[in-house]
């Protein structure tokens, strides 16, 4: 392992006014988004549209690196040339998702844990052949009646760290991923206490497996209300709950904290990034690794119609923009166009 290496691509995700877009979404995954604009998940129609958001003009000013799924990894943009040689022109990093999903935790009604790490070590080394210089592992953890139990979330931080550990072995960042679930009812409180605890363990696991934190990122969840909870917190509110948060329990050592948007809005996702940066600075950078809350507009615009390619490419440069402002605590919900696409 060259840690130097590692620090250097971790510190060039999360570089000032950037941030990562999660297109590493699984066959059934991107069914499910395809089915929200009607459209058929065909090996072409997931090629057409990642080459959409990949050649995207301009838009390497706001977007560093890419997640990308194992068929999206060996795809090749229409004129030929691999996805991941479209990504190095603009100086964009491709990542790769490595884990298998979350699966049933047997034993344990209603929580899950992440599969994948069987063959792990045998794959990485043809995924960095491929042009990766990252990877992502996620772990689902959710919030319930007795859930989550110790178990569960000491059994996912268990396989985070392994994941992390061999992937730094073969040169690879890791970004860790353990996402709290938003789905539910329980308060902006109780996910509060559900992340801390989360991440103490994550990073004990961490520390235990001897991982260098500084060629690390964490993608965790913000602390935000339970979708389905009466009382949704604010802007403000959900970014000094997530900063006090990680406070706590994030060392200063890692480089940067990429969230993901699990669920909230396009806007929100924006606006609750651009409070955490206006408020001053942290230890780490603050950064997005957003899946819908960066695509969710661009689906809405495409349509799967080839016609409809150069409106998609602006709404997702408009969302990388904002998030790059948000980047620099400079997002106001005033410099959102007046469309209902970016709700
Ligand atoms: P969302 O931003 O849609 O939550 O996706 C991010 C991601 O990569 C989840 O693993």
């Amino acid at each position: 392992m060259n840690l130097g290496e590692l620090e250097s691509v971790a510190h060039s995700l999360v570089v000032a006014g950037k941030g990562i877009l999660a297109a590493d979404e699984s066959a059934p995954t991107i069914e499910k988004r395809f089915k929200t604009i009607d459209l058929p998940s065909t090996e072409e129609n997931r090629r057409a549209y990642r080459d959409l958001l990949f050649t995207t003009p301009g838009v390497s000013e706001f977007i560093s690196g890419v997640i990308l799924y194992d068929e999206t990894i060996r795809q090749r943009s229409a004129d030929g040339t691999p996805f991941t040689k479209v990504l190095e022109r603009q100086g964009i990093v491709p990542g790769i998702k490595v884990d298998e999903g979350a699966k049933p935790l047997t034993g344990f009604p209603g929580e899950k844990i992440t599969e994948g790490l069987d063959g792990l070590r045998g794959r990485l080394p043809e995924y960095r052949a491929l042009g990766a210089r990252f990877a992502k592992w996620r772990a689902v953890i959710d919030i319930g009646a007795g859930i989550p139990t110790r178990y569960c979330i000491r059994a996912n931080a268990h396989a985070l760290a392994r994941y992390a550990a061999l992937c730094q072995e073969a040169g690879i960042v890791p970004i860790v991923e353990p996402e709290v679930l938003m789905d539910g009812g329980h308060t902006i409180e109780r996910c509060e206490e559900v992340t801390t605890e989360v991440l103490s363990l994550v990073y004990a696991e961490l520390t235990a497996h001897r991982v260098a934190l500084e060629g690390t990122l964490l993608k965790p969840n913000m602390v935000v209300s339970g979708k389905g909870c009466p009382a949704q917190a604010g802007a403000s509110q959900v970014a000094e709950a997530t900063v006090r948060t990680l406070s706590r329990v994030v060392p200063p050592a890692v480089p940067g904290i990429v969230f993901l948007s699990g669920g909230q809005t396009p806007r929100q996702a924006t606006e609750h990034l651009g409070a955490m940066n206006a408020m001053g600075k942290h230890p780490w950078e603050l950064s997005f690794s957003y899946g819908r809350a960066l695509q969710d507009p661009v689906l809405k615009a495409w349509k799967g119609k080839a016609a409809n390619v150069p409106e998609a490419k602006e709404a997702f440069f408009l969302r990388a923009k904002l998030n790059g402002a948000a980047r620099h605590g400079k997002y106001s919900p005033s410099m959102e166009p007046a469309s209902n696409l970016i709700r």
